[in-house]
């Protein structure tokens, strides 16, 4: 049996503070302790008892460092790290000149695991635990992923990229091929370790009805799936969509007609919804993945983070990488504060860390499993050092309270805030850590 001792302040959430205050749902400890067994938290309470209760177990003290559920990324391209910060472009162009080139280029296996190894080594350097990716059309780019994945032991979330029209020929698949290089992933990835499969069309411009169809038909024959795509991201797109699906009452619809809405539905963006989409979307009790930075560089769209949240719906938080402009759920969570505020709303820094972890988690349906600080969770952990640079330390200095000291972290953090990583109970990268182990 492996068990550890962590010490540190810790942050925990047992509700949803976009439901009630957020002062009744947070628990802070600023001499707490985690206490990870077997690759699952087992306890989370003060650090004088619990170091009581287990003197012998071995301990790793973070000091003054936070702990936290470790971030979830719910919407991301992981073919796309290497463009990342392209300039000048909106949708359509950013997808033509940059996206579908570099593509492309997944269909050498040996590109795909460059890069998935890579962005998953990226991703843990920034405190993220699990992703939930986009690949390519080619089938070893989904294999690429998960192997990288499964080699870190991190809990990931991906599928093939479905495409049969508008988009180059070779990164075109069929509607028979798209169902069937999927099942097939689905079948060899779906639950194998910490892997778990999403079917994935693009999004409506690029699938013909006939491909959508099938898909539907995938997820109607593996509805424990997650279904993953974009929706109502910029206006253009969605005058597009009008278009191609001339029939379709809005941008939903074009997913609704062939079986692609549904509660494990996860919607990108879902920036300029209608009335209807948004009551569509509750009822069914889909998720919408909220993705800042990227709404902000490829010149989107303000989200409605505190209407669709404060309604209750499923919202994640996401880099969507490289649409957006950082790997970093700190970043991300900066971003969502700035377009909030440009909406006329102040979100919380309790607010903005529960959507990074709780929020995302709710949203892919893994409540309680991961983004949770709390006994019978995965031990997905991030320590964030709350002074990790000369500004940001200046102000935590003045803190009189966790989250004066936790925010000028999310305002103005990246890599440097994040002192250790733990990935179903063990410390991800050797070196990362820089405490000293007792
Ligand atoms: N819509 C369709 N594909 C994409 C993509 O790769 N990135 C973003 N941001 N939006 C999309
Ligand atoms: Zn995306």
């Amino acid at each position: 049996m492996s068990t550890h001792l962590l010490l540190g302040q810790t942050l925990a959430f047992d509700g949803d503070p976009f439901a009630t205050d957020w002062s009744a749902v947070t628990r802070h400890d600023s001499h707490g302790a985690v206490l990870v067994q077997d690759g699952r938290i087992a306890a989370v309470g003060g650090a004088e008892a619990l170091r009581a209760a287990h003197p012998t177990v071995p301990v790793t003290d973070y000091g003054q460092a936070l702990i936290c559920a470790g971030f979830i990324d719910a919407h991301m391209h992981y073919p796309q790290t290497g463009i990342i910060a392209s300039w000048g472009k909106q949708l359509i162009d950013w997808l033509n000149t940059y996206t579908f080139p570099e593509e492309a280029r997944f269909g050498d296996p040996a590109h795909a695991r460059k890069v998935a190894e890579t962005t998953l080594d990226l991703a843990l350097a920034h405190g993220t635990t699990t992703l939930t990716s986009f690949c390519t059309i080619h089938p070893g780019s989904v294999d690429a992923f998960f192997e990288a994945a499964a080699t870190r032991d991190m809990r990931v979330i991906a599928g093939k990229t479905c495409m049969d029209r508008n988009a180059p020929e070779n990164l075109r698949d069929t509607a028979q091929g798209a169902h069937d290089d999927s099942a097939a992933l689905l079948a060899k990835w779906h639950g194998q370790g910490r892997a778990l499969y999403a079917i994935t069309p693009r999004f409506s411009p690029t699938s013909t009805p006939e491909q959508l169809e099938a898909l539907g038909a995938l997820w109607a024959a593996h509805p424990d799936c997650l279904m993953q795509t974009h929706l109502s991201e910029q206006h253009p797109e969605i005058a597009w969509v009008h278009e191609l699906f001339p029939e379709a009452r809005d941008y939903l619809d074009t997913y609704e007609r062939f079986g692609l809405l549904g509660p494990r539905g996860l919607y990108g963006h879902a920036i300029h919804l209608t009335e209807r989409e948004r009551a569509r979307l509750a009822e069914v009790d889909a998720s919408v993945v909220h993705c800042p930075t990227s709404n902000t560089f490829i010149g989107s769209g303000l989200f409605d983070l505190m209407g669709l949240a404060g309604a209750r719906l499923r919202v994640g938080l996401a880099t969507d990488t490289g649409g957006g402009s950082s790997f970093s759920m700190l970043r991300t969570m900066a971003a969502a504060y700035e377009i909030a505020q440009l909406r006329g709303h102040a979100v919380h820094p309790a607010q903005l860390m529960w959507l990074a972890t709780e929020g995302s988690a709710r949203a892919l349906h893994l409540s309680g499993q991961i983004g949770h600080l709390g006994p019978g969770a995965e031990a997905d952990l991030v320590v964030l050092d709350l002074a990790s640079t000369t500004a940001i330390a200046q102000r935590a200095a003045r803190a009189d309270s966790i989250w004066d000291a936790l925010f000028p972290t999310i305002m103005m953090g990246d890599d440097r805030a994040v002192r250790a990583v733990w990935v179903n109970g063990k410390p991800a990268q050797q070196g990362l850590a820089r405490s000293s182990t007792q």
